[in-house]
Order: C-alpha cells, then sequence, then structure tokens
C-alpha cells in the first residue's frame, strides 16, 4: 500500500520454550489507514501486538515505531511511546473499583496529568465520542458488555494515541454490539487520524474496516494487501480460512484420536 508507514516489524522471531510462535515476521502499519490482521486463535496476534509496545521482547529481529527503533528500547524510555499508543486489550478488563469516569481518566492522571478540568474536558469528550456520557458517574458493573467495550474503547483513546491496537475488539459480542464497535473505530480512524491496528478472527468485521489487510500463518505473514488480494487470493489456506474450512491435516488429526491434547484451537 502507498502511504507512510507509522510502524512496522522486521523479521520478527519469538518462542516461548521449544514452541515457535512468530518466525520470521515483516509487516508493515500504513499511517492513518486500519490494518485487520487475520489469524486462527493461537497463531501469535496478541504476541505481536504485545511486541509493538514492548510488553515482550523479540528473540531476533526489529520493532519499529516511526523512526524510533521499540525492541532495544530501555524499560525507562519505552513510556515515551506507550504515550501514543493506546492499547484495547482481549479481556478489556475496566477497574471494578473506580467509575466510568475515573476508569477514562487512568491513564491521564498515569502519565501525569493532575489539573483536574483538563482531566474532565477530555473524559466528556471521549466518553462523548462512544456516546455513553451518561454513565460517567456509573460503575463497571452496572453496566453491559457492549457499554464496557465502549468505555474500554475511549480509554483507549483518551490520550489521543498516534495509533490504536485492537485486540479482538468485537470477540464475544453479539453481531449488532460488534458493528457498534466496528463503526467506533471507523469514526477513531476518521476523526482523530488514528493508525489502526485490529486484530481478529472476525472476518464480518475485518471487511468492514480494513484499509489495509494482513493474513498470518505459521508465525509469518502469508498475504499482505488490500481486502480484494485476500478476498481473492488462490493460496489454498487462505481460501482455507476465509470460507471457515479444516484443514484436511487437522481434521485427520481431529478423527484420529482425543489423546493428542492440541487440536491447533487454542
Ligand atoms: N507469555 C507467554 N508464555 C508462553 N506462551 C505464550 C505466552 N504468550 C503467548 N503464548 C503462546 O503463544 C501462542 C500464541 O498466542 P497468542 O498470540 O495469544 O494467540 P492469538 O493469535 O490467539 O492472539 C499460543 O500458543 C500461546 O499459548
Ligand atoms: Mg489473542
Amino acid at each position: 500500500m502507498s502511504g507512510q508507514i507509522d510502524m512496522r516489524v522486521v523479521n520478527l522471531r519469538k518462542s516461548f520454550g521449544r514452541r515457535s510462535v512468530l518466525s520470521g515476521l515483516t509487516l508493515g502499519f500504513p499511517k492513518g489507514k486500519i490494518t485487520v490482521v487475520l489469524g486462527s486463535s493461537g497463531c501469535g496476534k496478541s504476541v505481536m501486538l504485545k511486541h509493538l509496545v514492548g510488553l515482550l521482547r523479540p528473540d531476533r529481529g526489529e520493532v519499529w515505531f516511526g523512526s524510533t527503533r521499540v525492541d532495544t528500547l530501555p524499560e525507562r524510555e519505552l513510556g515515551i511511546v506507550r504515550r501514543q499508543i493506546g492499547f484495547l486489550f482481549q479481556q478489556s478488563a475496566l477497574f471494578d473499583s473506580l467509575t466510568v469516569r475515573e476508569n477514562i481518566a487512568f491513564p491521564l492522571r498515569e502519565h501525569g496529568m493532575t489539573e483536574q478540568r483538563l482531566i474532565d474536558d477530555k473524559v466528556e469528550r471521549v466518553l462523548g465520542l462512544v456516546g455513553l456520557t451518561e454513565t460517567a458517574e456509573q460503575m463497571p458493573s452496572e453496566l453491559s458488555g457492549g457499554q464496557r467495550k465502549r468505555i474500554a474503547l475511549a480509554r483507549a483513546v483518551v490520550l489521543e494515541p498516534r495509533v490504536v491496537l485492537y485486540d479482538e475488539p468485537t470477540t464475544g459480542l453479539d453481531p449488532i454490539r460488534a458493528e457498534v464497535i466496528n463503526e467506533l473505530i471507523l469514526k477513531f480512524s476518521d476523526t482523530l487520524g488514528i493508525t489502526s491496528i485490529v486484530v481478529t478472527h472476525d472476518l464480518v468485521s475485518a471487511f468492514r474496516i480494513a484499509d489495509h489487510m494482513v493474513l498470518l500463518n505459521d508465525g509469518k505473514v502469508l498475504i499482505e494487501g488490500t481486502p480484494a488480494d485476500l478476498r481473492d487470493s488462490k493460496i489454498p489456506y487462505a481460501m482455507q480460512f476465509l470460507k471457515g474450512e479444516i484443514s484436511p491435516e487437522e481434521l485427520a488429526r481431529i478423527r484420529s484420536s482425543g489423546d493428542h491434547g492440541s487440536i491447533g484451537t487454542t
């Protein structure tokens, strides 16, 4: 894709014990665009995101945020990068003992903002963006799952980050709630000019929002291109993934016996 690249990973390798998860991952995230990274469960999507913010360090390879190399940055300097990257974690956990307002204010305080009026203004703004202004004084336990996800989204963008990482933002939501989240990701991208990186296995959501698409397999990039590039791909794994089909090898493994433990759907 043409245009400026905001973040990139180069030949990223990561193993846990003997299990190789990323095995030479190279890909770029275009500035101001929505990149959707697809791949089956357990293929390393969350592991990749954690490398982008220095929560994990690669065994080999490089992570770049603009012209800053992230993977070799000392822990004390990672704050500068993290300040500019919003992260919606897969479990989007809110702090149960804090109100919605204090949950959203948390990253602001953590990054040294103390002026109450400024904090209130920023909280109001992002609550408005996700359409939940009226919930400011409520506790997370009083909200529905879809609302909690929207509050977590508001918290992820409150520092006005340059890049937002979304880990499975629609997983576990019904189609209508999922569509609300899709719309919010599109809105943040448009109105805030954010570079968005969305990892998911939700194909409906992926094709709704993606400018740029990546399919991972075996710890590497199998396809990187436009949504049409993926949709029209004749690569067998890509066709299987899009159709939600089990591979013949996997099917054979499932059918052969019950004592294998992993069937590749961790
Ligand atoms: N901190 C860790 N220690 C050991 N294994 C891990 C760790 N994080 C992830 N893994 C393993 O790496 C693989 C990829 O995980 P993950 O990136 O979470 O997959 P997904 O694509 O579903 O997000 C899984 O097999 C997982 O068990
Ligand atoms: Mg994951």
